[in-house]
């Protein structure tokens, strides 16, 4: 990406995603390094969503999830697949929305400000790359509207940025 993407702050949260997805082509390009484009699509995300308290991508070594490129506070470095949300949604390949944290088995509190989160898969074909984490320091922060539009933004970039 060479230059910057400015979304208005008043935009609804579904005109902010439509915008999102629309740029995407742009921002993320084939030619960078995969890495950068994960780094810039991390940032993109938290300057966009004030609910975003960390948002990052957990990358999947076919042994366990380390932590890859995030914007927010310092966090786990390695997570075993089944364990926390972003364990179980690797394992299973399915997007999680826990509304509550605290009412969720098993997760990992890395940041205990942390109250809510998603967590969509990344896959290659049917391959496992990684997860897509995002938490927020309010309860019920994440709909189904979150889940539809950040599963489009992760397919945008399986197909067009990751697959070989
Ligand atoms: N809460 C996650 C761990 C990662 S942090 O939120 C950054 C989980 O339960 O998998």
């Amino acid at each position: 990406m060479s230059s910057g993407l400015y979304i208005e702050s008043n935009l609804t949260e579904n005109e902010k995603y439509k915008v999102i997805l629309e740029q995407l082509s742009y921002i993320l390009l084939k030619e960078d390094n995969p890495l950068s484009s994960l780094a810039n699509l991390t940032a993109l995300l938290k300057q966009t969503f004030d609910k975003i308290s960390w948002v990052g991508f957990y990358l999947y070594d076919s042994k366990r999830l380390y932590l890859g490129p995030f914007q927010g506070k310092l966090a786990c470095t390695n997570i075993e697949l089944g364990k926390g949300v972003c364990g179980k949604s690797a394992a299973n390949k399915i997007s999680i929305i826990v509304p509550n944290v605290n009412e969720f088995p098993g997760h990992i509190a890395c940041d205990p400000e942390s109250k809510s989160e998603i967590v969509i898969p990344v896959l290659i074909g049917e391959e496992l790359f990684g997860v897509l984490d995002i938490d927020s320091s309010s309860l019920n922060s994440f709909t189904e509207t979150d889940k539809k539009y950040l599963e489009s933004v992760c397919k945008y970039l399986s197909d067009k940025i990751l697959k070989k």
